[in-house]
């Protein structure tokens, strides 16, 4: 119940910023992560001491979170150390996250009585990377990998709970888009896959990379009517050893033979281990243990 009160508080809070467009009282604001931001409180007091600033974000907390009270950072909160109260009052963050995105509320109060009330909706893009030589993933905005390879760019729009990505793009503009360093959208450029969700208001670029990607920079961009918001840059770092193929093979060879001397000899201690754990934990069932397939 109090879950769709907010939600409803929410709708009307993003409808009503719609309708009237620039009221300053509601806000968008399209922040790429890494970058700093400055929420305005539309303040127009003499001092920030009643200053209030709260965030709420259902994804994250169950209640919204008081970051700054009577003027005064909170120090309890997870990220104290990157915000701090403009003179003008604005709440400034630092180094913004993918975890930073929710509904800024700015109140400011005279005798008591409230005379601000400001809303920020914060939304916040992030690209992330996989590459498949490796399951895992990094979020840098540069990473080692080699030609070859297929990479895939994940560029994601967070946003608070309760944000239509599907809506903002058919009714509000809202595009997400792969260009390359000269800003050509590369759609057009058959090397490239690329796939828009509006679920999860992510877009996805799939290539193989190539010798001469050393130093190329991709940019996921955001628009809003045709109009930039924001934008991450990827650039493409090949490490010196990757690139010649005698190092590689070299260092290929050798990790085999590792991965063979860890088996021959480590396998009976992990397969002692293993027993040693299954009796433990009063497995009767416990599995055959296969010698691994490297030593047959
Ligand atoms: C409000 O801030 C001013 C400085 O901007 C300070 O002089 C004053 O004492 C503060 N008032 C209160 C009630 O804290
Ligand atoms: C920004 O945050 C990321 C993690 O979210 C961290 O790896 C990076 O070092 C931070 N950068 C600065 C300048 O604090
Ligand atoms: C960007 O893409 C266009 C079309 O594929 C191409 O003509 C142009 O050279 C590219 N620019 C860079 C810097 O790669």
């Amino acid at each position: 119940m109090a879950d769709q009160c907010d939600l409803c508080l929410l709708g009307l809070i993003i409808l009503s910023s719609l309708l009237t467009g620039t009221s300053g009282v509601d806000e968008n604001v399209f922040i790429s992560s890494g970058e700093n931001v400055r929420l305005s409180c539309n303040n127009d007091l003499s001092d920030c001491n009643s200053t209030r600033w709260i965030y709420y974000n259902r994804f994250r907390h169950s209640a919204a979170v008081a970051l700054i009270a009577d003027g005064i950072k909170k120090k309890e909160t997870e990220r104290h150390e990157r915000l701090s109260l403009g003179s003008d009052c604005s709440l400034n963050i630092k180094n913004v996250t993918k975890e930073d995105p929710g509904l800024y509320i700015c109140k400011q109060f005279v005798n008591g009585e409230q005379v601000i009330d400001a809303d920020v909706n914060l939304h916040v893009l992030h690209v992330s990377v996989s590459s498949s030589s490796s399951s895992s993933s990094s979020s840098s905005s540069q990473t080692e990998i080699s030609p070859g390879r297929s990479v895939t760019l994940s560029c994601q729009l967070y946003s608070f709970a309760g944000f239509s990505c599907d809506y903002w793009v058919r009714s509000v503009g809202l595009h997400l888009l792969w260009v390359n360093q000269t800003g050509v959208d590369l759609t057009t450029d058959s090397r490239y896959q690329i796939l828009f969700s509006s679920d999860h208001c992510i877009i996805t670029l799939t290539t193989t990379l190539l010798n001469e990607d050393d130093n190329r920079e991709w940019r996921c961009q955001l628009t809003l009517r045709n109009q930039l918001k924001t934008s991450v840059r990827y650039t493409v770092k090949y490490s010196a050893s990757e690139t010649e193929v005698s190092v590689t093979a070299g260092s290929l060879f050798r990790v085999i033979v590792i991965i063979v001397e860890m088996a021959v000899f480590a396998a009976p201690t992990v397969i002692l281990l293993q027993i040693i754990c299954a009796r433990r934990a009063g497995r009767k069932d416990s599995e055959e243990i296969d010698m691994p397939t490297i030593l047959q």
